[in-house]
């Protein structure tokens, strides 16, 4: 394809096995360097792109490529397509355990850079910057299924972050962080994306949008793409982002300012 494009989704459909359609007629381009938010509510079909995405499951009607060629099970199956694809793509998925096998942290981001069959030398250095980078010396020798919640996300980062992909795939990354880690995370994806990275998030977290997102696309819960745009004209769309179930009758993107003065009394219940 001689272009940028990383991801191009031609007609995409998807439904799980004796399911209805989880994603409809989906035709998408992502671009080398974007940081996209897949934004929608619950049952949108978010993750399921994702993992389209990723080549874990493949649609039942349309095409996906990557990196100009087919995303197919079968080129899958080819050990030098595979590996040169999961190289490039990394996904960061939304439950942490399921990404975190190894006895200690050190191991765990050292078993991607192991199975590229690089030098003991580079692998060390690899994972060495990356636990500097993310600040997880404090948890090098522990077992990562005792940390918390939120170590556990960062350690998962730093498992994907060693292969040194070009895409990075984040499935509703800050659900369940604390505010601070939060904010962390967002400063993460921020460097990764100045770095040159191609970040695609999965969120219904309008606070973070703005900061991890050049381009918003909308998913609908009837499964198809309800929206797509800048993350300024996206959340300014009210009317749109209550349709699609992301924002109730009441919410006000600026809080601050919106001193309009009608008093709330009618929210307090006096006893008689
Ligand atoms: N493994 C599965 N088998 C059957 N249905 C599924 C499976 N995973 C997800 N679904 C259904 O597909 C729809 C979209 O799910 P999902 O992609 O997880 O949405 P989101 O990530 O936006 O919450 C939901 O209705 C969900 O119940
Ligand atoms: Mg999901």
């Amino acid at each position: 394809m001689g272009d940028n494009t990383v991801f191009e989704l031609r007609n995409v459909n998807y439904h799980y096995l004796n399911e209805p359609p989880t994603l409809k007629d989906i035709n998408l381009k992502i671009y080398s360097g974007e940081k996209i938010v897949i934004l929608g509510a619950n049952g949108s079909g978010k993750s399921t792109l994702q993992r389209i995405l990723d080549g874990l499951i493949f649609p039942t009607g349309g095409e996906v490529l990557a990196f100009g060629k087919k995303l197919t099970e079968e080129n899958l199956n080819d050990q030098k397509f595979s590996s040169e694809f999961r190289k490039k793509v990394g996904f960061i998925f939304q439950n942490s355990d399921a990404q975190l096998f190894s006895p200690n942290v050190w191991d765990e981001i050292a078993f991607g850079p192991l199975q590229l069959d690089l030098p003991k030398s580079e692998v060390e250095e690899r994972v060495e910057s990356i636990i500097k980078m993310l600040g997880l010396e404090p948890l090098r020798e522990r077992p990562p299924y005792k940390l918390s919640g939120g170590e556990k996300k960062k350690v998962a980062i730093a498992s994907v972050l060693s292969i040194n992909p070009e895409v990075l795939i984040l499935d509703e990354p800050t659900n369940g962080l604390d505010p601070r880690t939060q904010m962390w995370l967002v400063e993460v994806l921020i460097k990764l994306h100045q770095a040159g990275k191609t970040i695609i998030t999965a969120t219904h977290n309008l606070d973070i949008v703005k900061d991890i997102a050049d381009r918003v696309i909308v998913l609908s819960e009837d499964h198809v793409i309800a929206a797509e745009g800048k993350p300024e004209d996206i959340l300014r769309d009210r009317e749109m982002l209550l349709k699609v179930n992301l924002i109730g009758e009441h919410y006000h993107e600026h809080r601050h300012g919106d001193d309009s003065g009608h008093g709330h009394s009618h929210f307090h219940h006096h006893k008689h």
